[in-house]
C-alpha cells in the first residue's frame, strides 16, 4: 500500500521487517503450544538480505521454517515472496530470527523459561 512505501516509491525496509518478525510471531506462537511458556519475545534478527525491490501494488507472501532451537531460543528463517501480475513467486526478503520462551511475571515483566520442545 502507499503508505508502507519510501521516497523511492518502492516498499520501505522496516516495514518489510515489521512484517516479517510477524510472521515469525506466528510461527514461534505455533510452535509454543503445549509448553510451559505463555509467549516469546523476538531476541535478534540476523542475516537479513534484501534481495528484490517491492513495488506499490506487489502482493507479499511469507514462508516460515523453524531451522533450530535450543533451551529457550527459536531460530525461525523467514522468506518474504513476492507476487506480480507476471511473476508467480521471487524470493524479495530473507532473515533469521531469534525468539526466546518467556513466561509473563505477575509484575507483567517477562522471564526467560526453557520451552522444552526439542
Ligand atoms: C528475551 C529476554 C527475556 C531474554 O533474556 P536474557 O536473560 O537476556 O537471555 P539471553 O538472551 O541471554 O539468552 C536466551 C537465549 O537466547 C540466545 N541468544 C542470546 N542472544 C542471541 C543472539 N544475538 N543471537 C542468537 N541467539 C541469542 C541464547 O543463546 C539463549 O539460548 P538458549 O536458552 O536456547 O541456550 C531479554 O533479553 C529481553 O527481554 N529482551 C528484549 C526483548 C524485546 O523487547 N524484543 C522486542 C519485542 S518482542
Amino acid at each position: 500500500m502507499p503508505q508502507d512505501a519510501n521516497v523511492l516509491g518502492t516498499l520501505f525496509g522496516g516495514q518489510m521487517v515489521s512484517w516479517m518478525d510477524i510472521a515469525a510471531a506466528k510461527a514461534v506462537h505455533r510452535f509454543l503450544k503445549g509448553t510451559p511458556a505463555d509467549a516469546a519475545l523476538t531476541r535478534a534478527i540476523d542475516a537479513i538480505e534484501f534481495k528484490e525491490t517491492v513495488h506499490v501494488g506487489n502482493w507479499l507472501n511469507f514462508e516460515a521454517q523453524i531451522k533450530k532451537t535450543g533451551r529457550t531460543s527459536i531460530i525461525i528463517q523467514i522468506d518474504a515472496f513476492k507476487e506480480t501480475k507476471d511473476i508467480d513467486k521471487v524470493l524479495a526478503c530473507t532473515a533469521m530470527f531469534t525468539f526466546v520462551s518467556v513466561k509473563k511475571l505477575d509484575d507483567g515483566t517477562y522471564q526467560k523459561i526453557a520451552h522444552c520442545k526439542p
